[in-house]
């Protein structure tokens, strides 16, 4: 067989492959290119001709495979067969000292310990299962227990590799890590975002994450995803080495990508050492760390030591303080929301803050900037934690210029120039051009295409803008009027972006109750109370001639509530809108409410959840706890069940706290999904 040529070819075609490897895995896994990006292309090149020439010798794993394929319906649920744990958080030194003086405690030793020193990247944490070497599966760690299967996504990833190098690899091996994108990635996918109209993403994490639940992985291979690997999770058919760094190293081997700042070293001291040192490093580095994780290096003593429900005893996480900056505040505009909110802005000299450029933070209202005692000209110092949209913390008057300028609330409307209204005793004060205003307009049409509304896909922000401001539209139900030729005629807008937005304002038609009466954008109405009001009322119509005194025998509706619920639908203009919506068949089942005998586990119990959820995304938790039945509210009141604190949560805490209202942390309410 030795000249049969398509043996030859296949040769030729295994011979390329590697090579393409090879130097994939230099330049996205080692950061040490051999070829010039001209001479990869080629070597690429003829890969991908060679194979469209064969394509029955294409081979799933082939390097030029790695563009995504057809888009999912859905992601399916994968159940880890080692569950994905937490960590625990150390706050300082002393909690650092602690963790080791347990550890000591346990292994009955008094010697320092020795500990894997590493940053904790700001990512996603995914789970890679190889068997014979080659990725069989991708999954996102969701709760820990069960998560998403998003092997398609993963195999976009070029540092992810798809067959593993060399051959002493086990048989069935589950590799972790976090996915990332590097700052500059993102940067630059944003600025093109922005230049085309598409969405900006908030931050690299944000970016990540939505980037992992693409359905359609073709757009995940666009976005600039890499990983770092710093575990392993099932381990079958082979044996690894007997230390943490060891195993690291003999991932490395087999082509997954190592974080080159990971140290071994002796006692807690050098751990808090590494940790002062990452710190100063942090904003120059070229992706987001939060704090350091150290684990004990030992496998045999992380045996010894195991685990707590969560967390292993043989690791803990110590994350860095919020990041504070000092910078000038330039100035003082104002944004004017979907119900005329009048929200002060701060424009500020950019600075680098924890890796990121900010120029921008918001006040919230006149009380804030009275509070912080601001002044246009102002050196302010700003925080930014994790997530959070950065804020304006104080502001150093000692270095007050003396052309500072104070900060006054317009008299009018910068978008209409309508009277800008604040009713005694309210804090926000609004515009009072109500819809003849064009942000207002545009807010509101946002707002009824977003995601938890009607859902219409394709209708970003930019395209809004457009909308209004050519006057193609003026109401939301403008929009189930809109024409092919109208869109074409936008700037941008090609014959298959118009058909997608054409079709996805078809599809949102159908929709529900609960869905519409939010996407109507009623004052003081969140997706909590739109669902109650739904399930109140079962239609549109009842809800419509709805009296004051009767909206407010809906749970969670008081007096403020159903007075401005009343009001809405009050308003002419208001009527027609949601007449033209009707008429343009915008429709919905009618809501039906839970049989008393299918009684769920939480059924009867109101539940308000509050401040940052670290591991749910806070409408997985609410669309969990709605599916045992609970009701999810805005507010607390002696009513409630219970309240779920997150990270910072504020006055919904407190107020639970003076009415003696149950408070769970995030971890117990995991605990209780799960069935406890
Ligand atoms: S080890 C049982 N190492 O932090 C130990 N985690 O709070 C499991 N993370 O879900 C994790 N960098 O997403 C580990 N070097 C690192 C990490 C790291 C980031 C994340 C990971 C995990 C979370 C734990």
């Amino acid at each position: 067989m030795a000249n049969d040529p398509s043996n030859k070819v296949a040769d030729e075609l295994a011979r390329l492959r590697g090579q393409v490897n090879h130097h994939n895995h230099l330049y996205h896994t080692l950061d040490q290119p051999e070829l010039s990006d001209a001479e990869f292309d080629l070597l690429f090149q003829r890969l991908q001709q060679l194979e469209s020439q064969n394509p029955d010798l294409v081979d799933a794993n082939s390097p030029t495979r790695r563009v995504g394929g057809a888009p999912l319906a859905a992601f399916t649920q994968v159940t880890h067969e080692v569950p994905m744990l937490s960590l625990d958080n150390a706050f300082g030194a002393d909690d650092m000292s602690d963790f080791e003086r347990r550890i000591q405690t346990r292994l009955s030793i008094t010697d320092p310990i020795t500990f894997a020193c590493e940053p904790k990247i700001d990512g996603v944490a995914i789970s890679l299962l190889y068997e014979g070497g080659r990725l069989i599966r991708a999954a996102t760690r969701g709760d820990g227990t069960t998560g998403e299967n998003i092997t398609d996504n993963a195999r976009t990833i070029a540092s992810v590799p798809l067959e593993l190098m060399g051959d002493s690899y086990p048989d069935r091996l589950e590799v972790r890590g976090e996915v990332y994108m590097s700052l500059s990635g993102f940067d630059e996918m944003n600025r093109e975002a922005e230049a085309t109209g598409d969405k900006v993403f908030a931050n690299p994490r944000n970016a990540t994450a939505g980037s992992l639940r693409q359905l359609n992985s073709r757009l995940t291979a666009k976005r600039p995803l890499t990983m770092f690997c710093y575990s392993v999770g099932v381990v079958e058919g082979g044996a690894l080495p007997e230390r943490h760094s060891d195993i690291l190293t003999s991932l490395a081997g087999w082509g997954f990508r190592m974080n080159p700042l990971i140290e071994v070293v002796k006692g807690v001291d050098a751990c808090n050492r590494y940790f002062t040192r990452l710190q100063e490093i942090r904003s120059t580095l070229d992706y987001e760390i939060d704090g350091c994780v150290f684990k004990v290096d030992s496998i045999s003593e992380q045996e010894t030591l195991g685990f707590l429900t969560r967390t292993p005893r043989w690791a803990i996480a110590h994350k860095f303080p919020a990041e504070e900056g000092v910078t000038r505040l330039l100035d003082v505009e104002f944004q004017v929301g979907r119900t005329g909110a009048i929200t002060p802005v701060a424009r500020l000299e950019p600075v680098k803050l924890a890796g990121v450029t900010i120029s921008n933070a918001t006040l919230h209202n006149m009380d804030e900037v009275q509070r912080l005692g601001l002044v246009i000209g102002d050196m302010v110092k700003i925080q930014r934690a994790g997530d959070v949209i950065p804020k304006i913390v104080g502001v150093l008057p000692e270095l007050r210029a003396d052309d500072s300028r104070k900060v006054l609330l317009p008299g009018a409307c910068p978008a209409c120039g309508s009277d800008i209204v604040q009713p005694e005793g309210e804090v926000i004060a609004r515009c009072s051009g109500g819809l003849s205003c064009g942000a207002q307009r545009k807010e509101s049409i946002r707002h009824f295409a977003s995601r938890l509304a009607l859902d219409i896909g394709g209708l970003g922000d930019k395209l809004v803008e457009q909308l209004v401001d050519e006057q193609l539209i003026e109401t939301t139900a403008d929009l189930f009027q809109l024409g092919e030729e109208s869109l074409v005629a936008l700037p941008r807008m090609g014959a298959k972006s118009v058909n997608n937005l054409l079709v996805s304002i078809e599809d949102s038609k159908k929709t529900t109750l609960a869905r519409f009466i939010y996407s109507l954008g009623i004052s003081e109405v969140g997706e909590a109370t739109a669902r109650n009001l739904a399930l109140h009322f079962h239609d549109l119509q009842p809800l419509r001639e709805a009296s004051v005194e009767s909206l407010q025998e809906v749970d969670d509706v008081g007096p403020i509530v159903a007075e401005k619920i009343a009001a809405f639908f009050g308003q002419k203009n208001n009527q027609a809108v949601i007449d033209q919506l009707v008429d343009a068949g915008v429709c919905w089942e009618p809501e039906v409410v839970e049989a008393p005998t299918s009684r769920r586990g939480l059924s009867g119990e109101t539940v308000v959840l509050t401040g940052t959820l670290l591991k749910l995304t806070r409408n997985d938790a609410k669309a969990r706890l709605q599916a045992l039945g609970a009701k999810v509210s805005g507010s607390v009141s002696s009513k409630t069940s219970f309240v779920v604190a997150g990270d910072a949560a504020g006055s919904k805490l407190t107020k639970a706290q003076e009415l003696g209202v149950l408070v769970l942390t995030e971890q117990d309410l995991i605990d209780l999904l799960e069935g406890g």
